[in-house]
């Protein structure tokens, strides 16, 4: 099976939940500390030795291409200056990846923004990152999609990442009926975009990484729209599912929503503190303001 080297990251959402700064600053550019949520995907794909990666954008992101673009203008104050840390931080953007981008015409939705990647995937395998699910390992730990890359390049088929959720969850994310193949590995039988309590088949979600192989897009392209015109990447995996050609695979690390605003203000909490620079000082100020609250 050939090795897992691209990656494919959907950029173009409205980020209507975090207006009104999404007026301005696109969602991906928000930062956890001092990173945009965008670096930490792109920082695990490279991770997980996918160099090169598509952004698949749209109209408004433009911040996106520049912030991993050459600053010459401040790299060049920052020499004269002698900031060799600062210049460090800057200079770590321009090589950190192979960064390609194409404009998603019109916003709908997840399985059309895949689309855009065939051109840049050919017939070679992807990785699939969504930007609203950081995934953080442990040093030593693999990275989240290498997790699934290893497992796709052993079984052969199409890969997602599968997180165990409450009741109470279960309709923010796709939820799968599986046997369990390896301690971490599971065999998808049936998949389900967003059910309700009631209707759900476990409690295992699926996380926004996915490993899938170039026949993707002939599954797309078959898929039929649900009833708001939208085609449903979960729909196109529930063909894969039925064929028997689809695994889910338990990851390791701790998954943090940048999707909605509470688990956005917690990954900056929690990443802070692991700071070095940061964490006494601010797990300090947290216990002496939780006394007062
Ligand atoms: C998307 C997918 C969903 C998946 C989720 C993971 O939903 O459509 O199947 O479970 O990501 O975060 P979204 O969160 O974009 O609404």
């Amino acid at each position: 099976m050939k090795k897992v080297k691209k990656a494919v990251i959907p950029a173009a959402g409205f980020g209507t939940r975090f207006l009104p700064i999404t007026k301005a600053v696109c969602k991906e550019m928000l930062p956890i500390v001092d990173k945009p949520t965008l670096q930490y995907i792109v920082e695990e794909a490279v991770a997980s030795g996918m160099r090169e990666i598509l952004i698949v954008t749209g109209r408004n992101k433009k911040n996106i291409e520049d912030y991993f673009d050459y600053t010459p203008e401040l790299d060049a104050v920052l020499e004269e200056n002698v900031q060799e840390e600062f210049l460090k931080i800057s200079r770590s953007m321009e090589n950190l990846a192979d960064i390609y981008f194409v404009r998603q015409k019109h916003p709908i939705g997840f399985a059309d923004a895949v689309m855009y990647a065939k051109p840049f995937t050919g017939d070679e395998p992807f990785g699939i990152l969504l930007g609203d699910d950081i995934i953080y390992t442990e040093k030593g730990q693999t990275p989240g999609i290498r997790q699934l890359a290893d497992s796709f390049e052993k079984t052969g088929k199409t890969t997602v990442a599968l997180m165990r959720v409450e009741d109470a969850d279960i309709p923010k994310y796709a939820n799968v009926k599986a046997h369990q193949v390896e301690e971490r590995l599971f065999g998808i039988e049936k998949i389900v975009e967003k059910p309700k309590i009631a209707e759900k088949f476990s409690n295992d979600a699926v996380i926004g990484r996915y490993v899938v192989d170039s026949g993707i897009y002939d599954v797309i392209k078959k898929t039929p729209p649900s009833p708001k015109g939208e085609v449903y990447f979960t729909d196109s995996l529930g063909f894969l599912a039925a064929d028997g050609c689809l695994n889910g695979y338990r990851f390791e690390g701790k998954r943090y929503d940048a999707g909605n605003k509470l688990d956005y203000m917690k990954a900056n909490i929690e990443f802070a503190l692991r700071d070095p620079a940061l964490g006494s000082g601010l797990k300090a100020y947290i216990k002496e303001i939780a006394e007062k609250l």
